[in-house]
């Protein structure tokens, strides 16, 4: 069983225990702003493997490398002006670079599944203190089983990997709730190959430059783990729904009710006041709480499309995918 330290209560305990379990080439799993991660020490092979056998994930799948500073992420990768101004403006938070791999790297090609790029990033809140202090970077996908719903909460990590990892860090709920925006500069033009929790729209302003979105889903397997289905609960999900039918959890955003709402099996509010932020907070927690009421199907009530919209569709639109 994971052993589980609030690391609100006790900072200094959660740092030495996880630098403990990382010594011994174990899997931690951490809080980040985004999602829980589960995070091993990227320059050990066993450490690494670990992560993709409590995952249950496919090793050509690589794995991001999360780090706690400039000068940690310029020893592993090569930053081209566009990237740098990019990883100034957004570092530490929701933003993740794919960019190529530093001849000076000591990241395993495990966890790069041999690709001479590697995806970074620095994570918001206590992560960051824990890379610090190992000074070395953290692979860490999602701490979820492969294809499951990502975890927002140290609870959420137990419930799904508790029995198969030796220690969970607990800082509350995750403030972001939808993994990180993933972008490759290639030609000086900034390529969008996952939305997640940094809006596109943010980079846009911040860079006076369009981000580029794939022209057809079929052509986005550049990011490997782009998979069709992904983020599934246990009942299946239909979308815009515009009436409820009966059996269904729904899900909804805003304050107009769906109809036939009264006769739901259970009802949840991505945002009463129509926040898309607090939306991608709530998302995969209510997601969870829905599969849990036992609904035989989860409907989800329609939700704008704009913002942070756009991570919240690629997410529910990848739970509601075909199951392979
Ligand atoms: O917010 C997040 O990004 C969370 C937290 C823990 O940081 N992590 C996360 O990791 O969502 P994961 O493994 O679930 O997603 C990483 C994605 C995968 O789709 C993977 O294929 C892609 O990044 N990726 C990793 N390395 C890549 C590379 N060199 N080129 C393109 N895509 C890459
Ligand atoms: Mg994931």
């Amino acid at each position: 069983m994971a052993r589980i330290i609030d690391v609100r209560r006790d900072p200094d305990e959660a740092i030495a225990a996880a630098l403990d379990v990382l010594g011994r080439r174990l899997p931690v799993a951490i809080p980040t702003e985004t999602v829980y991660g589960l995070a091993a020490d990227a320059t050990e092979a066993e450490a690494v493997a670990r992560i993709y056998e409590v995952k249950g994930r496919p090793r050509f799948n690589p794995l991001i490398a999360h780090v706690a500073d400039l000068a940690m992420a310029e020893q592993h990768a090569v930053f081209d002006p566009l990237s740098r101004q990019l990883a100034e403006r957004f570092w530490p938070g929701p933003l993740t670079l794919v960019l190529p791999l530093a001849q000076t790297s000591t990241i395993h090609p495990l966890a790069t599944a041999g690709l001479d790029t590697v995806a970074m990033r620095m994570p918001d809140g206590f992560s960051r203190r824990v890379i610090a202090a190992l000074g070395r970077p953290l692979s860490a996908p999602s701490a979820n089983t492969s294809g499951r719903i990502s975890p927002t909460s140290a609870a959420h990590v137990d419930a799904d990997l508790g029995s198969r990892i030796a220690l969970i860090l607990d800082a509350g709920p995750c403030v972001v709730g939808l993994e990180s925006t993933i972008v490759k500069v290639e030609d000086g033009r900034i390529r969008l190959l996952r939305p997640g929790g940094l809006d596109a729209t943010e980079i846009e302003a911040a860079t006076g430059m369009a981000v580029e979105r794939p022209e057809t889903a079929g052509a986005a397997i550049v990011a490997p783990g782009m998979l069709a289905s992904h983020y599934a609960p246990d009942a299946p999900v239909r979308l815009e729904a515009s009436h409820v039918e009966p059996g269904e959890a729904l899900i909804r955003f805003g304050p107009e009710p769906i109809a036939g709402e009264e006769h739901a099996h259970a009802v949840f509010n991505l945002s009463l006041g129509g926040n898309l932020r607090e939306a991608a907070a709530s998302l995969f927690d209510m997601m969870k709480q829905a599969d849990a009421t036992g609904a035989r199907r989860i409907a989800f009530g329609p939700i704008p499309r704009h913002g942070l919209g756009e991570a919240i569709h690629d997410r529910i639109e990848r739970a509601a995918a075909p199951r392979p």
